[in-house]
């Protein structure tokens, strides 16, 4: 708790291009959620070197995922918006708690696997422990809730562990979190193969509609998505395909998939991906503008990026500063 108010900790690679997978999944979850709890959203630069990363790229990735966080609705005055890379204490907590992770949990790591065989001639160390960094994340906080994609269920299922099993040693030093997951939009799936999650590191650029992609784009990715031979448009495992239209369409309007399945009852597979193309674009219109705004404003967003980073250090140093008394290391000198 801080002040009356549960935590919420969570975070986004600026790694590639951000997919509407990441912003149906993760994003508009985090705006609905923030009045709620005190809110800590971190751009997460440090895991992204796991993969080799053009530098240039990677620091303008950063501020662009930035200013589409506050483009998206968060508000920096009450959300504590920041890269983690300025916070120190995610990589001393990570240390720590590698120490307290066995190598049979992490080899089991579904992500780990893919990741490994994607880039079979660079599996580091650190893609291996990128889990270890994401307990630490959260844990730094004393996170209440964590609010992701069903894709990170596995990381978070592995931190209440990590989070256990140094409570059981060393007393209640860490709140145990719990993932949110949307009712709609937790898995939004490739386009062109319906069986596989949308990814911002899919080759086939019409399997994922990108955040900045144009509305023109939009409307010729979703006109184009794979479906079935169906021919009627129900909401159910055996039409994957659809069933993500429908999915894309229900997170874009806030209709349920009852009330879509009714709205198209009769209906093509045309209309449908035509009504879906809209809805995404009437969602990405209008934040597509204000991140272009708000990038221009760069006073105002290093003031964020300053303010924010020093709000984040502070409050997880409190955390920090905790664990490394239980594990046993000198306390400072008061300076
Ligand atoms: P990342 O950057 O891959 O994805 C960011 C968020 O987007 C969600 N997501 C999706 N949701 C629905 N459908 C999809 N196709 C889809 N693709 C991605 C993800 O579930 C995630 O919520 N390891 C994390 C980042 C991270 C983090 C953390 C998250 C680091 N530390 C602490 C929460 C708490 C990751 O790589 O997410």
């Amino acid at each position: 708790m801080i002040g009356d108010k549960k935590v919420l900790f969570s975070g986004m690679q600026a790694t590639g291009n951000l997919t509407l997978g990441n912003y149906l999944g993760a994003l508009k979850n985090w705006v609905s959620l923030s009045d709620e709890y005190e809110c800590f959203y971190s751009v997460v630069d440090m895991h992204s070197i796991t993969v080799r990363q053009d530098p240039a790229t990677l620091r303008a990735r950063a501020r662009a995922l930035l200013t589409l966080y506050i483009a998206a609705g968060l508000d920096p005055e009450k959300n504590c918006i920041y890269y983690q890379s300025h916070v120190s204490g995610h990589a001393e907590l990570a240390w720590i708690l590698n120490c307290f992770t066995y190598m049979g949990e992490l080899n089991r790591m579904t992500q780990f696997k893919d990741k490994s065989a994607k880039h079979a001639d660079n599996i580091n160390a650190g893609l291996f422990t990128y889990p270890v960094l994401m307990a630490a994340d959260i844990l730094l906080y004393q996170a209440d809730v964590v609010p992701v994609g069903i894709d990170q269920m596995q990381h978070l299922e592995l931190t209440r562990d990590i989070a256990q099993r140094f409570n059981a040693i060393y007393g209640d030093v860490f709140t145990i979190p719990e993932a949110y997951i949307g009712k709609v939009g937790a898995k939004i799936m490739s386009l062109q193969d319906p069986s596989k999650k949308m990814s911002k590191s899919d080759e086939n650029p019409n399997a994922s509609i990108y955040l900045m992609d144009d509305a023109d784009t939009i409307r010729r990715k979703c006109k184009r998505a794979v479906t079935d031979s169906e021919g009627v448009i129900l909401y159910r495992e055996e039409q994957p395909g659809i069933k993500n239209l429908l999915d894309i369409y229900c997170a874009c309007t806030g209709k349920t998939p009852e009330e879509a399945v009714k709205e198209f009852d009769g209906c093509g597979y045309g209309q449908l991906k035509e009504a879906v193309g809209e809805a995404v674009v009437s969602v990405l219109s209008p934040l597509q503008e204000r991140v272009k705004e708000l990038s221009k404003d760069k006073a105002y967003l290093d003031g964020v990026i300053r303010s924010n980073a020093e709000k984040a250090q502070y409050i997880s140093n409190k955390t920090l500063r905790k664990v490394q008394k239980k594990v046993g290391f000198p306390e400072r000198p008061r300076q």
